[in-house]
């Protein structure tokens, strides 16, 4: 379970796949040498990354870690891994000391980064990779309204005014990795086609199963459907149907990779 109660659905979490993966195999093209040793998937959700690992490095252990139990199970149907643990990110430790880890789209559900990156490249054997992919979307008008509306609608539970986002810009990650080796960071914005969809909007159906959650995980499910319609309505201004009612929806990344000396 999240901190949020409730599980994910690695069905609503599958809908853009293709979307969600090219940002993980874009960070794996950036990895290169990783030392003797395990390959841990961390965050592993349902395991869409894992096939794409097994096949860069062949023969080593995968193992997989996330919380979510529905994710897991969907994970070890695949067969790839050498073993999947259930374990919350935020107090993870690797049982045997990983050659690389890897993470997409998982490590912003932790906060305290200043001390949780370290934290992990501190496992790692000479030489070892840390590689972390997240979104870095919290301005954009999907996360934004998101906040906005639910302390407008429900000022009693959401209340933003001390909120800090819980990724940072790139080169803040640089300048924290720089003491345990060489760092590559940068951020991509992927301008994302969403096709329409028979209700509500096509970026809602892109959050719902993401950074919605922990909001309408607050609400009755009358609250939470009044919350929907509303997102659904004010994100036609900033996401506007194109002729064929498919809405382009930029998404922004941030990535880093940490090479430790050997
Ligand atoms: C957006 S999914 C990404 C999954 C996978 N890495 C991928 O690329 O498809 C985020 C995953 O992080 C997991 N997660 C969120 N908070 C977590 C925590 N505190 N501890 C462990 N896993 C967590 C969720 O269960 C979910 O499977």
């Amino acid at each position: 379970l999240t901190k949020t109660g409730t599980d994910w659905s690695p069905e609503t979490y599958g809908r853009f796949r293709g979307l969600r993966l090219r940002p993980a195999l874009d960070l794996l093209a950036q990895v290169r040498d990783v030392p003797a040793g395990a390959v841990v998937d961390l965050g592993c959700g349902a395991g869409a990354v894992g096939p794409a690992l097994a096949a860069r490095f062949p023969g080593r252990d995968l193992v997989g870690v996330d919380l979510s139990p529905a994710m897991l199970d969907e994970a070890r149907a695949l067969g790839c891994y050498a073993r999947l643990d259930r374990a919350d990110l935020a107090d993870w430790q690797a049982e045997a000391t990983p050659a690389l880890i890897f993470s997409n789209a998982a490590l912003h559900w932790v906060s305290g980064h200043d001390r949780l990156l370290p934290r992990l490249a501190r496992m790692l054997v000479p030489g070892g990779v840390l590689a972390v992919q997240m979104p870095a979307q919290y301005g954009a008008p999907s996360h934004a309204l998101l906040r906005d509306l639910a302390s407008a609608l429900f000022p009693d539970r959401f209340d933003f005014t001390d909120w800090h986002p819980p990724v940072a810009a790139a080169r803040e990650y640089a300048v924290l990795l720089a003491p345990f080796g060489a760092v590559e960071a940068w951020e991509t914005e992927y301008v994302q086609t969403l096709a329409s969809v028979a209700s509500g909007h096509p970026v809602r159906h892109f959050t719902e199963s993401t950074a919605m959650r922990p909001f309408v995980a607050r609400m009755t499910a009358a609250e939470a459907s009044h919350f929907v319609a509303s997102y659904d309505a004010a994100l036609s201004a900033p996401y506007p149907p194109q002729p064929d009612g498919s809405v382009l929806f930029p998404f922004r990344r941030v990535f880093m990779v940490l090479t430790c000396p050997s």
